[in-house]
């Protein structure tokens, strides 16, 4: 049988055709710097660099594209964003269902005396009521930072009511979108979300080491990195102009063409096709799992109600049991253990074991969904 993977949550697979040959293209026949020559093969780069960040800003209703600074991923960006942003005396509120990504780079500027955090619980299956959130302001919060949509459950997080709270309580908002970007609707400008961290290489079905942060009007961060911008040289500190003043170093210009790529087929087939095909295959999910004995599935468990994940554990096996077994006797290839989110994982109740994780993409069908629950099905048959 062909393979069949389910790790898009992790990084998608495969890419569109277009975003190999963009990547491919670019290596042999241009492969020079953007933004550091102007000879014309260098200002062809330079251009290329601007389309992509173009394509970016029309896909996240962006106004303006130098507010879409590119990173290596989703983590850089969240990193830029709350190292760049708070100070000591700043209270941060987040949430129980938080990537590592965020729940790391918060406790380590907590232990750094810089910002005191709460992370609201989320309910059981990791879905967040905003009274909850509304209720852990302080007079000095400074930012709420919340994943869009849970990488271990697929619970899509309340974050157009969050920004409105916060806007209300004059804090600004962080929002990692690193399971909806490209699979989820997302209007930065109309939502009012100051900062969006998103990677290239999952929904956005670019290469691994691309992705970005949007900034929005208004938000002055501190650099990350110092260095080269390949522009105002002269100048001691990063510039203050937009995007050069947080993308110091070479860029992953072969990264980004890619990345181009996959943003057009996105904005071509439309991100709201993508998420009804996702959402069928949710649905479709839910339902053939449901009758695999002994599976038991956590999360919200529907499809208007979550993204493309879905976490479950098979009675009397443990996650990394049954992943080896899909893997070895059926080529599905499957996400087991805690997923880098180990608060979302206290939250929903399997810190102790973690789950077993299956994630779809936009290329993966109804046909492959059958095919896991059977293989599970077997393998619940052997315990
Ligand atoms: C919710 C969430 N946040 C952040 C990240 C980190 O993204 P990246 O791998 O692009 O740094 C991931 C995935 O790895 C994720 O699922």
């Amino acid at each position: 049988v062909a393979p069949v993977y389910l790790d898009n949550a992790a990084t998608s697979f495969p890419k569109p055709e277009e975003v190999y040959r963009a990547v491919d293209r670019f290596m042999r026949e241009n492969g020079t710097s953007a933004g550091r020559g102007q000879y014309s093969r260098a200002v062809a780069a330079e251009e290329l660099v601007l389309e992509t960040r173009k394509l970016l800003a029309e896909l996240l209703g962006a106004d303006e594209p130098s507010r879409v600074i590119l990173t290596s991923g989703a983590t850089e960006a969240i990193n830029l964003a709350l190292r760049g942003l708070l100070r000591p005396g700043d209270h941060v509120v987040t949430s129980s269902m938080e990537h590592n990504a965020v729940w790391r780079c918060l406790k380590a500027l907590q232990a750094e005396g810089v910002a005191d955090v709460t992370a609201v619980p989320s309910l059981p299956d990791g879905r967040l009521p905003p009274e909850r959130v509304e209720q852990a302001f302080r007079p000095n919060t400074r930012l709420v930072a919340l994943v869009q949509a849970s990488n271990v459950t697929g619970t899509l997080l309340p974050v157009d009511r969050v920004a409105e709270l916060a806007r209300a309580h004059g804090a600004l908002v962080l929002v990692d979108a690193a399971q909806t970007a490209g699979v989820f609707p997302i209007h930065v400008t109309r939502t009012g979300i100051d900062l969006l961290a998103f990677p290239g290489h999952k929904g956005l079905l670019g290469p691994p080491g691309t992705g970005g942060l949007y900034i929005g009007p208004g938000v002055r961060l501190r650099p990350l990195k110092w260095g080269g911008t390949g522009r105002e040289s002269l100048l001691e500190d990063m510039p203050e102009t937009l995007p050069d003043r947080y993308e110091a170093g070479t860029l992953n210009v072969p990264g980004l063409a890619g990345l181009g790529a996959g943003v057009r087929y996105v904005l071509e087939r439309g991100v709201d096709d993508i998420r009804e095909h996702e959402k069928t295959l949710i649905a479709h999910a839910l339902e053939v799992l449901a009758r695999v004995p002994g599976l038991r599935i956590y999360g919200p468990a529907d499809p208007n109600e979550q993204v493309g994940v879905i976490s479950f554990n098979l009675a009397g096996l443990g996650p990394e049991q049954v992943a080896y077994a899909l893997d070895e006797a059926y080529g599905i290839m499957v996400r087991a253990g805690l997923h880098c989110a180990p608060s979302a994982h206290r939250t929903i109740g399997t810190v102790e074991t973690g789950t077993v994780r299956a994630s779809v993409g936009v290329f993966n069908t109804e046909q492959d969904l059958d095919y896991l629950a059977r293989a599970l099905t077997e393998i619940a048959a052997l315990v």
